[in-house]
């Protein structure tokens, strides 16, 4: 069972474009992965190319308690997505961070088995730390943290350690695991903020650099996986890496 929260609260580091790419990997690999769109954004769910009623989407599961499983849409690369709707903000302003109502969705998981044996689930979550991050970060087993080759982006990842230290505190240590994001061999910031994410960050820093691609930003205007839209292209290799590498550190426990 493996359940990974792709988190950082910078906006534009490449969470959903983790999402959407490693659930495709995965799910050339053989699994049957499960991606939850849990930004009001709705992102992943457009890159998709879905355009569900507000009641398909997982905000039904917040306001209306619809089972996940019903939320279930099966996308053409066999990835299952559970889709979002822009009315999902209002979920961050109307729950309360009390503790029964962050732990809805990791039992919701649980009860519904929906990361039994064989399915990974990756969950995109917001750039805003409300209740909807804080419950994917409850559901997770891992925290996988995209950082852009930029400044700033590291600080979006020092508030996260923030964050997961406030968890750990209350019982909920959730390990993480950070990479570099759009990386472009050469240049500068790249090299720098590569040097201080190793410094920081030790055996949790990812050796896979996922680099800047032409590719990744062609495809996600065609709605397509840079699996589908340019199989033999180095992104494609990049997100297989990062499988590989989440694979050997056992965040996703089955074999591929
Ligand atoms: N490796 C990459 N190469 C080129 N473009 C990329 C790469 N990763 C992400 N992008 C582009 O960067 C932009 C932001 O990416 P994305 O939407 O995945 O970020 P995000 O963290 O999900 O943003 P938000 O915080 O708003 O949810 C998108 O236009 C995406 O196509
Ligand atoms: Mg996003």
């Amino acid at each position: 069972m493996t359940i990974i929260a792709v988190f950082n609260q910078k906006g534009g580091v490449g969470k959903t474009t983790t999402t959407a790419n490693l659930a495709a990997a995965m799910a050339r690999n053989g699994l049957t992965p499960l991606a939850i769109d849990l930004d009001p954004q709705a992102h992943l769910t457009a890159m998709s190319g879905l355009k569900p009623k507000v009641e398909r989407t997982v905000y039904s599961f917040f306001q209306q308690h619809t089972p996940l499983s019903e939320l279930v849409t099966q996308l053409p690369n066999q990835v299952n997505l559970i889709p979002s709707h822009m009315e999902l903000a209002k979920v961050d302003m109307l729950l309360s961070q009390n503790r029964r109502d962050l732990r809805r969705l990791k039992k919701a998981m649980q009860l519904e088995m929906l990361s039994a044996a064989g399915t990974p689930v990756l969950i995109d979550c917001c750039p805003m730390l409300g209740v909807l991050s804080l419950s994917a970060l409850i559901a997770a087993d891992v925290v996988l943290v995209p950082v852009t080759a930029e400044y700033l982006a590291m600080n979006g990842a020092l508030q996260l350690d923030q964050t997961l230290n406030g968890l750990t505190s209350k019982g909920l240590h959730r390990p993480r695991k950070v990479f570099i994001n759009r990386y472009q061999r050469g240049q500068i910031t790249s090299e720098h903020v590569a040097t201080e994410l190793t410094r920081r960050y030790g055996r949790d820093f990812c050796r896979t650099r996922v680099f800047e691609s032409q590719s990744v930003m062609e495809g996600s205007g065609k709605n397509l996986d840079v699996f589908s839209y340019a199989p033999d292209s180095e992104s494609a290799e990049d997100f297989s890496y990062l499988l590989d590498e989440l694979v050997e550190n056992r965040f996703i426990r089955t074999a591929c």
